[in-house]
C-alpha cells in the first residue's frame, strides 16, 4: 500500500516536474534542505553495448528518496536502491563520498536514448534531466563485397570502424571462420591504425595469393559486429576456375550463364566451339552430341 502511494506520488512529480523543480529551486536557493550539485551534467553520451552511468550530485540529501524515471514513457526505473522495472539492465547506486545516486544502464541499446529524471522526494519534488546519447558505431571493410584478384598479386583488405568512441581492445580477421596470423611476415601483414580520435583501420595484406586464399574474409572487433567480404583469386583468366572456388556466390553475374549458352551454342553448330576457348568439361558435352 505504501508502496503504492509513493508510486502515485512519483507519477504525479513527472507530470508536473518541470514546474516542481522551478518552485524548488527558489526555496533550496537557501539550502535548507536537499538541492542538485549545479556542476551535474545533463548530457552524457555513450556508445551502444557499453554500460552508461547518469550522475545525479544530490547535496544535504537527508531521508529523502531518490528516484529515477524515464521520460519516454515515465516509467519509474529505480527508487533508492530498489529497481522497478522488470529489466534488470537498469540499478541504481549511491557514492556517498560524493553524494551521487548514479543510474547504471548495461548493455546500452539505440531506443535508451532519451531523457532521464533523477527525482528528489522533496515536497513539491525536485527534478534533475539528463539526456543519454546513444551513438552506433559503423564498421565496413572498403570496396566491393566480391574481390577479384589475380594469382600471385598481393591483395589489401581495409576495414574500417567509424563513430566509435571506445578503440576496439583487438580487431581479429577469420578466413572460412579460422583466424588469420601472421605465421609468416613475407607471406601476410595486419596492420593496427587509430585515423583521427573515432576511426580505427584494421588492414590485412596478403603479398602472394594463392588460390587457397579464396574464400570468406571477416573482420571481427572486440566490441562490435563483424564485416565481411569474398575474396576470389582467379587462377589465370579462365571463368571455369572461378567456378570451382569455394563459394557458391556467382562471382561474376553473367559468366556462369555464359558458359551454359556456349555450351548450348556448341551443340547446335559445333564451329562455334573451335572459335572459342571452352572448359573441358563443355567440350566433352560438345563431344557427346
Ligand atoms: C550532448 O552531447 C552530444 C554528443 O557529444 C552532442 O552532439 C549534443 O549536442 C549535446 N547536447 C547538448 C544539449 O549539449
Ligand atoms: C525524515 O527526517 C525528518 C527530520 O530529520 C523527520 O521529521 C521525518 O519523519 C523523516 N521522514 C522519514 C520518512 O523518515
Ligand atoms: C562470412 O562469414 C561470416 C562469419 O561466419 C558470416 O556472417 C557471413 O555471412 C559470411 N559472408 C558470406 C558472404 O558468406
Amino acid at each position: 500500500m505504501m508502496l503504492m502511494n509513493n508510486i502515485n506520488l512519483f507519477l504525479f512529480a513527472v507530470f508536473s516536474g518541470g514546474e516542481a523543480a522551478h518552485a524548488v529551486k527558489r526555496f533550496t536557493g537557501l539550502y535548507t534542505g536537499p538541492y542538485f550539485d549545479p556542476t551535474t551534467t545533463t548530457n552524457i553520451t555513450t556508445q551502444l553495448g557499453t554500460h552508461a552511468y547518469l550522475p545525479c550530485k544530490v547535496k544535504q540529501l537527508g531521508n529523502k528518496s531518490v528516484s529515477w524515471i524515464r521520460k519516454r514513457d515515465a516509467h519509474i526505473l529505480t527508487v533508492d536502491r530498489y529497481t522497478f522495472i522488470a529489466d534488470d539492465r537498469f540499478q541504481a547506486f549511491l557514492v556517498e563520498s560524493t553524494d551521487t545516486w548514479t543510474l547504471q544502464v548495461k548493455y546500452v541499446q539505440a531506443r535508451d536514448a532519451g531523457q532521464y529524471e533523477c527525482q528528489v522526494s522533496t515536497e513539491p519534488k525536485m527534478s534533475h534531466f539528463i539526456t543519454l546519447n546513444v551513438v552506433v558505431p559503423k564498421i565496413e571493410i572498403l570496396g566491393e563485397s566480391d574481390i577479384f584478384v589475380k594469382m600471385g598479386s598481393a591483395v589489401q583488405l581495409k576495414c574500417v570502424i567509424t563513430q566509435s568512441l571506445e578503440e576496439p581492445a583487438y580487431i581479429f580477421w577469420y578466413h572460412d571462420g579460422e583466424r588469420v596470423l601472421k605465421y609468416d611476415k613475407n607471406a601476410i601483414d595486419i596492420k593496427l591504425d587509430q585515423e583521427g580520435p573515432d576511426t580505427t583501420v584494421s588492414t590485412l595484406i596478403i603479398f602472394h595469393t594463392n588460390p587457397e586464399d579464396s574464400g570468406n574474409y571477416t573482420c571481427s572487433p572486440s566490441n562490435l559486429d563483424s564485416a565481411s567480404v569474398l575474396l576470389h583469386v582467379l587462377n589465370g583468366e579462365h571463368p571455369a576456375a572461378m567456378q570451382r572456388g569455394k563459394n557458391s556466390a556467382s562471382p561474376i553475374p553473367g559468366w556462369s550463364h555464359l558458359s551454359i549458352g556456349l555450351g548450348l551454342a556448341a551443340c547446335t553448330s559445333p564451329r562455334f566451339a573451335v572459335t572459342i576457348a571452352l572448359t573441358l568439361a563443355i567440350i566433352s558435352e560438345v563431344l557427346a552430341c
